[in-house]
């Protein structure tokens, strides 16, 4: 047996996000060089398929997105295999035993579940059963994918669930959001700089924007997404809540996993509980026109496909800064990113002088499509009059013709490497949960309807409310 045997094994090899994120990911990783010879890759579905086949099905794949091609496309098809089977039956775990192998030739495996959450505890009990999650021969490790429970309960049951048969630290809980490159960022422009420290915190911020906007509406995924998601549960308690955590945290003790962790979950507890009782100036939630005329959406449905929240910080370094969180499908334009505003100088001077006007000062981050960083700032307009205008410092992060990874690349290799960096820590799972539990709670409690808001529009107007402030908005572009 090879020495340096690796194995992905892929529950859901059939399903979406293998084919458009998980595949296409480890093929790239492949090409670059980052698996090592004895890397294998085993796809476990219901859909028969014979080795070939399957391999046929990946080239296929691969090649129609126009990613494969070539050399590259054949190495790595040859790192493909497939096992059919029901994951409620113990001779699938059996068979896929031995295809792991044994004692000396026991391979080190991933088990990537890219499986419904209802199955996450089933397919661990299995591989438990089976003897496959011990480390007696090669290390384990489990891979499970948001959202991790549907609520702060169903989160600490299925910890509890996932932690009689695996050590956490085997587990990985992936949040794809992290491993963007422009999220990545997040931490370099803090961190790498100097500039930004003394400016980032309640004397020089006056608020911060997190925006997630769509274009696509359900994507084919209308069981999960009205059954189990929604815009809180889907964006906001996993991917824009770790983005805050990013932006806000203190500097960790080093890139190491506990260190990074450890800050981002002091974040996410700091967040003041929401008044439930104020709770229209604080969140909002809305639907997009037609949404009920969806396939697959349960009459009178009340979950929201846009979701908004003001947050607080409640510690030394962002009391009072609110923090809203916006995220949406089928809204106008696909643009995530950060915007934050600066407070106004303490004297206007030059507000008197004609047309002179005041304008804040914004850092606005861009995560996609944009990879940006722009820094507006007022500046005199040329010309024998005192007026002021804004201009823009702009950098683009990467340089033209350089290759942006899919966060899924950073992601994968990290699992191969034992780099739990970027995974959740069960802690922030917690803390996020709580923090969306009780909104989640009052709309489900809550008979009205969510408003409408008009398919490629901003989403709703009731957004704008939750500023309070004469001309504070959304920023919706960069
Ligand atoms: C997923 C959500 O986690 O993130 C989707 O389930 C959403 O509903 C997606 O569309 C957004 O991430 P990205 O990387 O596709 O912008």
């Amino acid at each position: 047996c090879a020495t340096e045997s690796h194995a992905y094994v892929i529950f859901g090899a059939t399903g979406n996000l293998a084919k458009i994120k998980l595949l296409p990911a480890l093929y790239q990783l492949h090409c670059l060089g980052y698996l090592a010879p004895g890397v294998k890759i085993l796809g476990c579905g219901r859909t028969p398929h014979e080795r070939d086949g399957w391999r046929d099905e990946v080239r296929k794949i691969l090649s129609d997105s126009g990613t494969g091609t070539g050399s590259c496309l054949e190495g790595f098809v040859e790192r493909l295999d497939y096992l059919i089977g029901s994951l409620q039956d113990a001779a699938f775990y059996q068979a896929l035993g031995n295809w792991i192998g044994t004692g000396e030739c026991a391979r080190n495996v991933i088990f990537y579940l890219s499986l419904s959450p209802g199955l996450y505890v089933p397919v661990t009990v299995g591989l438990a059963q089976a003897g496959l999650l011990a480390e007696s021969n090669g290390w384990r490790r489990v891979v499970v994918e948001k959202p991790f429970g549907h609520d702060l309960q169903s989160a600490r049951h299925l910890q509890h669930a996932l932690n009689t048969h695996l050590e956490e630290e085997q587990i990985y809980r992936i949040d794809h959001y992290v491993g963007k490159e422009s999220v990545q960022n997040l931490l370099v422009l803090r961190f790498a700089n100097m500039i930004l420290e003394p400016l980032w915190n309640r004397h020089y911020i006056d608020h911060v924007q997190i925006t997630h906007a769509e274009t696509v509406g359900l994507e084919g995924r209308a069981s999960y997404y009205d059954g189990h998601g929604g815009a809180t549960r889907d964006m906001i308690q996993s991917h824009l809540l770790q983005v805050l955590a990013l932006l806000a945290m203190e500097p960790p003790v080093s890139l190491e996993a506990e260190s990074l962790r450890d800050e981002k979950v002091k974040v996410l507890r700091s967040i003041r509980p929401l008044d439930i009782t104020q709770l229209a100036s604080h969140a909002v939630r809305a639907q997009y026109a037609g949404y009920h005329q969806e396939a697959g959406i349960s009459p009178g449905s009340h979950t929201e496909t846009y979701a908004a929240l003001k947050l607080y910080i409640d510690n030394w370094r962002w009391r009072d800064v609110p923090f809203y969180l916006r995220t949406g499908k089928r809204l106008k334009e696909r643009r995530s990113m950060v915007a934050v505003r600066f407070r106004e100088p303490p004297m206007q001077l030059f507000q008197g002088t004609g047309a002179a006007t005041v304008h804040p000062n914004w850092l606005l981050i861009g995560i996609q499509p944009d990879d940006v960083v722009r820094l507006e700032i007022s500046a005199k307009v040329p010309g024998v009059e005192t007026r002021t205008r804004q201009i823009s410092m702009d950098a683009s992060v990467g340089n033209p013709g350089e290759r942006k990874a899919d966060a899924y690349e950073d992601l994968l290799l990290d699992v191969i490497e034992g780099n739990r960096s970027l995974f959740l820590r069960y802690d922030e799972v917690k803390a996020a949960w709580s923090v969306v539990d009780p909104v989640m709670q009052a709309w489900a409690e809550d008979e009205h309807p969510p408003l409408q808001y008009p398919v490629g529009s901003w989403g709703p107007k009731a957004a704008s409310q939750l500023f309070g402030k004469a001309g504070q908005e959304w920023r919706q572009s960069l």
